[in-house]
Formats: structure tokens, sequence, C-alpha cells
């Protein structure tokens, strides 16, 4: 059977297996889908190895999504604009493709799982790490009426900010107090700080409208301290990186298999797990 993988380090906690396991299922496919820790060192060599010994298609998650862009013989536009690569396909005669799924994940959890419109929106993202980067190209796509991004060191926020000034979104980058006072529809946490129970240092008097949404990126079973401030904000939504981590995940089978699995089935599955 066809075989897959993801590569990452750590990896124990990864749910493509499962998640992958399922959509195989919905088309009776038969498949062998593996998380595999890479050591820090062995990257390149790993996925070579992999590949030449017959592998399918290769995910790839933190903290190796920069290498696999790089080690690519060609980007998918997405992938390029982002520098980093969450899927590797073999196009044959040795030669390897890379894509990033991620923002097209994160688009269609708001927009076609939960509905929230992007599109006109006043948009903030907290974070301007490899996971903003990764997202910011579809995400502009959307074509929201402005991005702000708050970064904790401002000048991140800045360099992302003008890597994308040329979509035709109007899009800015500074710290936490630039926020002061401002207003936004739609919140975007992007950044690790939940991870350590922590929340970004957003000011007092920021704003949510009164049909905000807000998204992060990260899950877990708990609500997340960013979920817990857009909660106690009368958020008008709220949702976590569930459906976004199952969503990359079915763009991920497209490209490898050009079929289509149903998503929501899965996450519901996903959910009940946790
Ligand atoms: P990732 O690939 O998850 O984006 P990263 O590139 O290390 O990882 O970026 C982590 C992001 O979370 C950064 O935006 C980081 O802010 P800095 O660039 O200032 O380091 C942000 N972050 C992590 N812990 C944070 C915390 N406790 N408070 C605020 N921001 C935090």
């Amino acid at each position: 059977p066809a075989s897959y993988a993801v590569f990452g380090n750590p990896i124990k906690h990864s749910k493509s297996p499962v998640i992958h396991r399922a959509f195989s299922e919905q088309f009776e496919h038969e498949l062998s889908y593996r998380a595999v820790r890479v050591g820090l060192d062995d990257f390149e060599a790993a996925v070579e190895r992999f590949f030449d010994g017959g592998g399918s298609g290769l995910n790839v998650t933190v903290p190796f999504k920069e290498r696999a862009f790089a080690l690519a013989d060609e980007a998918s536009p997405r992938a390029a604009r982002a520098g980093a690569a969450n899927v590797l396909l073999p196009l044959g005669d040795g030669i390897l493709r890379c894509d990033n799924t991620d923002g097209l994940g994160l688009v269609r959890d708001m927009v076609a799982n939960n509905g929230w419109n992007v599109t006109g929106r006043r948009v903030l993202i907290l974070g301007a790490g490899g996971a903003v980067r990764g997202v910011l190209q579809p995400l502009l796509g959307e074509r929201p009426h402005s991005v702000v991004i708050a970064n904790r060191t401002s000048t991140k926020a800045e360099v992302l900010a003008k890597d994308f000034a040329d979509m035709e979104v109007p899009i800015t980058g500074g710290g936490y107090t630039e926020l002061e006072g401002q207003t936004f529809d739609l919140i975007i946490n992007g950044t690790s700080a939940g991870l350590q129970g922590d929340l970004p240092p957003l000011p007092a008097n920021l704003r949510v409208s009164e049909k905000c949404c807000c998204y992060d990126m990260v899950y877990g079973s708990e609500p997340t301290p960013f979920m817990r401030w857009s909660a106690a904000h009368a958020a008008w939504a709220i949702c976590d990186g569930l459906g976004m981590l199952v969503e990359q995940a079915a763009e991920s089978f497209y490209l490898w298999r050009g079929l289509r699995p149903a998503t929501g089935p899965v996450i519901k599955d996903l959910r009940n797990q946790l």
C-alpha cells in the first residue's frame, strides 16, 4: 500500500495518523501513515531515505517546515510566500515539490466550517513567528479590510507586514501597546504563548466589535488562555485550532491522492477524544 508519514520533533502527540486513517477509510483506500520523530541533524537524509524507499508523500511539522521548503526542488506559490512547507510530494524522476496547506486550513475552518466572514473585516493577528508567516497569504487572499500584526518582538511584526505589503490589503505590524483603543472584527492568535498557559499582553482597552470572532490556532482539551480572554470580552464566536489541523490534513490528502475527504465527522470524532 501507499505509504505516508509526518516528520517532526517532537511528534508523540501528533494526531495526523488518526486523521489520515479516517480519511483513507472514507474511500476504503489502503495506505499507511506513520508519525516519525526525526533527529534534528537527520531531516534531509530522512526525507531522501523515505522517498528513495518508495514513500508517496510527507507531512512536515515543527521544527522542519523551513528546511522542507529549502530542500524541495519546486514550491507552490503559497509555500514560497511562507518560506516554509508542511507537505512534500514526489513528482517522479526524483523531483520533490513542496506546498503549504496551513493557511488554507485556517481559512476553511473559519469560513466553511464556522461560517465566519474574513472579507471586509478588520483583522488582528497575534504573533509573528513561523505559524503566522505560514498562513498570511491565504488569509490576505480573502480580502480583509485591513490586517494588524502584533508581536512581543515588534520588529518581527514590522518585517512580516513589509513582506506581505504587496497583497492589496493594508497591513501593519508592531507591538502590543500599539493596539490601545483599536477595534477589531476578527482576532487570530498565532502565538505559542498558550502552550505555556500564557496570554499575549493585550491592552485593557483593546476593543472587540459587536460580531467579533476569535480564533486560536492552538487547541487543547480545555479552552486556551486566549479563548478565555475572548469569552471575557464577549466575543461573538470563539474557536480553537482543531479544525485547522484537520483541514490542512485534508488538503494534504487531496494533493497526494486527488480526493477531498469529508472533514466534519473527523473534527467531531477528534473533539470527542480530546
Ligand atoms: P511558531 O512556529 O509557533 O510560530 P515561533 O516562530 O517560535 O514558533 O513563534 C512563536 C510566536 O509566539 C512568536 O510570535 C512569539 O513572540 P516573539 O517573536 O516576541 O518571541 C510568540 N510568543 C511565544 N510565547 C509568548 C508569550 N509568552 N507571550 C507573547 N508572545 C509569545
